[in-house]
């Protein structure tokens, strides 16, 4: 990178670069006296050399006061500088101490120690143990940690830490400690303490050897009735993990922290697991159905972790897909488990699309295992997430049920216990499976989404199919090698929608591959990637008549739901008539084979964003235009069609209104896009129902959707339900974060033309608090996904989004970081508005004291 050159402050870390640790920790004992504004972390390490050498120890340290430094009982000459510590040791064994005084309440990075709603809680995955005390801060130091917590007890009744808990204690002068101690060697990026006023929510779980597991989810007394649905999916997800991978949990307690500032979404520290509150309190009043889902998926995330990044760890951050990759695809797995398989596959390759696919053809495209970071906070991408879940799911596909658990026992068996890398993970999976998967390793290695193009020709009873992958070049990566890859398909009669023949897993390795088939009955169509099985995207050139045959006839839930995306963006990418659109939609209500929740998703026309993915540049208005226009056909053209779906869902619903069953949530789901449609037609008796459902409504997710419907509504005769409606959600829901977050998104993605002059307003609202990651997300980051209104011509959008970037990273770097990524776009668009984003670029680099967090970001983003 040029700029690593002109600025130290971009110095890059690389993976070729690694050398395993000088020292060991195999023990450290910390004792901690918390304190908001002061708190003192004396830590004691027990070191020993790795291996023979003579090199000094060197240790890692972030905005610490230092106070003692001491080695074998000695005070030491040696003194910081900046952050490391060099310190000389003769022999091979030594005891490292430190003292140190750090200051929570000062911590708006939210790494380290710092304090939330007035409790104090640490993150320190990737790097945030060095904001705690000195230590060689990297995951392949391994330590058994005993930590003594004392604190004011009327301040910080409550003191959590990993592992087992020791007697508590009180103390003189009001305070109380207790000694907590992990017998599981851990790196210091899952070390996690949390002291303050909590309230819990236990249950317990017998695990298959019959240990008894207490379970407790920590949040204000308040809260503590919302925290059952996250039980329930704790309980399930160890259930699950039992049956589905034969990992049994390890310790005596598992414990889970709510907090209201988080910059993630959770963290799976041992046996404490801290988590954004907005994935832990959920009940029907206040959280939708994806919310439900979304809180279920990231419990069970989190708990997997224990055996998936906990016990076997990794050796350093360029490996952070070993851990997370198979920890998504795991979550994956378990959420279709316990839901609806289909809809489940098709939300998540949305969000693959909606989010890693604009980053793998961008600037900040980069592999799965990258091999260079300046800043590794930047790099928890969907990329490292989903992508790397799409591979492990490759894997899967590859090697069948029973060949995937012959490889992660083997893995587990084999690096139990270690700081490991993904070729050791592709090891295990080939010594246990007798296999070779040298060409399958370039998923971790290229960047780009590879194309798969396929050309079909038939005559008689005979078919060829010809599959050609390319991978587009990266920045960094010119050139690119063909991948490994499990490619589902079957054919469809084209004269009985019926499938002819067995679903084949055709294993693609070549740039080119021929399949014929014979003896065919009838023409056919092709149904290609079905589940989609490869994360790649297909470019078949299919007539518009055949996409709406087969979004009609497809046995394949995913491949059906694709056939209609297909045909929407074929039909939106020009001016042409939206009439075919709206006749599939026709066909897929009038399905009695669907059901309510495949038909939800199935009716929905692919977003702005995604459309304009599709295209080599982005025409944001006509996009808008377009896409509009065939929502007000489909609106107008099913209305009676809309009605009756609206009215059968809400019957079937009847006296089960805030059911959580796959069922009531389809009937939810459906219901609710039928209020959207007929809201778009625009009656009155639409904006009465919708009124209506929002005043009775007894779930959020119907609260919510009759309020959305109103707010997009650009009727005049809807302007005043949409005020009253915005007032009542305000003053009903005060105080609950996490809902006066949907309050601040519906006004920032709403599809109005002022949606700008509401973001300003909003931006001075006494409710909005940038300090806030969640906050900050839902008024700036949801406005940036507003692609028609944060791409205004006249460039307002952007020098908005800048702006907020550059106030918020003097207090959070992370979260100014994230807001950097939408103007990375830039190449996409029409050459006015490239270069007003390019400017926008160009003022963060150049504003004083910025972090590198946004300088590694915005720089990549111009390079
Ligand atoms: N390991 C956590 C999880 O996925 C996320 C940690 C996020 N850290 C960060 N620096 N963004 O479960
Ligand atoms: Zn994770």
């Amino acid at each position: 990178m040029a700029e690593s050159r002109s600025n130290p402050q971009l110095a890059a870390v690389r993976l070729a670069d690694y050398q395993p640790p000088d020292w060991l920790v195999p023990d450290i004992e910390l004792d901690i006296r918390l304190d908001a504004t002061r708190t003192v972390v004396k830590a004691r390490l027990h070191l020993r050399r790795n291996g023979r050498h003579d090199r000094p120890l060197v240790l890692d340290g972030h905005g610490l006061e230092t106070r003692i430094i001491m080695l074998n009982g000695k005070g030491c000459a040696n003194w910081p500088n900046g952050d490391t510590l060099t310190i000389p040791v003769d022999g091979d064994e030594a005891v490292f101490e430190t003292e140190v005084v750090i200051h929570p309440s000062r911590n708006t990075r939210l790494m380290g120690l710092y304090a939330s709603e007035g409790r104090l809680v640490t993150q320190c995955e990737a790097e945030g143990f060095r904001s705690i005390t000195w230590f060689p801060d990297r995951p392949d130091v391994l330590s058994r940690y005993r930590v003594r917590l004392e604190a004011d007890k009327a301040l910080y009744p409550i003191l959590l830490s990993n592992g087992d808990r020791g007697a508590a204690r009180d103390l003189p002068g009001g305070r109380h400690e207790i000694t907590w101690t992990d017998p599981w060697p851990k790196p210091s990026y899952l070390f996690a303490l949390v002291a303050g006023q909590l309230a819990a929510l236990t249950d317990e779980f017998v695990t298959m050897n019959g240990r008894r597991v207490q379970l407790a989810i920590w949040t204000a007394a308040a809260d503590v009735p919302r925290c059952a649905h996250a039980m329930a999916a704790l309980k399930a997800s160890m259930e699950f993990d039992e049956r589905v991978y034969g990992r049994e949990y390890d310790l005596d307690e598992f414990n889970i922290v709510a907090v209201a500032d988080f910059n993630a979404g959770a963290m799976e520290n041992k046996g404490l697991n801290i988590f954004n509150s907005k994935y832990i309190l959920a009940d029907s009043e206040t959280a939708t159905d994806m919310d439900f889902d979304a809180v279920a998926g990231v419990v069970a995330h989190e708990y997997f972790h224990n055996w998936t990044g906990n016990r076997v760890t990794c050796r350093d951050w360029f490996q952070l897909s070993l851990k997370e990759g198979l920890t998504v695809f795991r979550d994956q797995q378990f959420s279709a488990d316990q839901g609806s398989a289909a809809v489940k596959r098709i939300d998540d390759v949305r969000a693959l699309r909606a989010v890693q696919f604009p980053e793998d053809s961008g600037p900040l495209a980069h592999p799965i295992r990258p091999d260079h970071y300046v800043e590794i906070a930047n790099f928890y991408t969907a990329t490292v997430y989903n992508k790397g879940a799409e591979v492990i799911r490759m894997l899967h596909a590859l090697l069948g049920v029973d060949g995937f658990r012959r490889g992660t026992d083997l893995y587990f068996d084999r690096h139990d216990g270690e700081a490991v890398t993904c070729e050791d993970w592709l090891k295990a999976m080939e010594d246990a499976n007798g296999i070779d998967l040298k060409q399958f390793r370039r998923w971790y290695e290229q960047a780009g989404t590879p194309r798969v193009s396929v050309t079909l020709t038939q005559q008689g009873g005979r078919a060829e199919l010809v599959l050609r992958q390319t991978v587009p070049p990266t920045p960094g990566q010119p050139d690119k090698q063909p991948v490994h890859m499990p490619f589902r398909l079957a054919l469809i009669g084209r004269t009985s929608g019926r499938r002819i023949g067995d679903e084949q897993v055709v294993e693609l390795r070549e740039a080119v591959t021929h399949l014929t088939f014979a003896d065919l009955p009838e023409p056919v169509l092709p149904s290609l990637n079905r589940g989609f099985s490869a994360p790649v995207v297909v470019e078949a050139d299919t007539a518009r008549a055949d996409l709406a045959f087969l979004a009609a006839h497809d046995d394949d839930p995913f491949a059906r739901w694709e056939a209609f995306q297909q045909l929407a963006l074929s039909v939106l990418g020009s001016d042409d008539d939206p009439a075919p659109l709206v006749e599939a939609v026709r066909g897929t209500l009038a399905d009695p084979g669907l059901d309510a929740a495949f038909k939800g998703e199935a009716v929905l026309l692919p977003t702005e964003s995604f459309i304009g993915d599709a295209a080599t540049i982005v025409d944001v208005e006509a996009i808008h235009r377009r896409r509009e226009a065939a929502r007000m056909a489909i609106a107008t053209g099913l209305e009676s069609e809309w009605w009756a779906a609206y009215e059968r869902e809400r019957t079937a619903l009847a006296g089960r209104e805030t059911a959580l069953t796959p069922e009531a949530k389809g009937s939810r789901r459906l219901a609710n896009v039928a209020l959207s449609y007929l809201v778009t037609a625009g009656s009155d008796r639409a904006f009465a129902a919708a009124e209506t459902q929002y005043h009775a409504a007894l779930t959020m997710t119907d609260r919510l959707a009759a309020l959305r419907a109103l707010v997009n509504s650009q009727a005049t005769t809807a302007q005043g339900a949409r005020a009253a409606v915005l007032a009542d959600f305000h003053q009903r829901f005060a105080g609950n974060n996490d809902v006066i977050d949907k309050w601040f998104s519906a006004q920032a993605l709403a599809n109005r033309p002022d949606v700008l002059d509401q973001v300003e307003r909003l931006l001075k609202h006494p409710d909005f608090t940038p300090s806030n990651p969640n906050r900050l997300r839902s008024l700036v980051g949801a406005f940036a996904a507003n692609q028609r209104w944060f791409h205004a011509a006249d460039g307002a959008g952007y020098r908005l989004l800048a702006d907020q970037l550059i106030a918020v990273d003097r207090l959070n770097p992370q979260s100014a970081a994230r807001l950097a990524v939408p103007l990375g776009r830039w190449r996409r668009f029409d050459a006015v508005r490239a270069a007003l984003m390019r400017a926008e670029l160009e003022r963060i680099v150049a504003a004083p004291g910025m972090s590198k967090d946004v300088l590694e970001m915005a720089s990549r983003a111009l390079a």
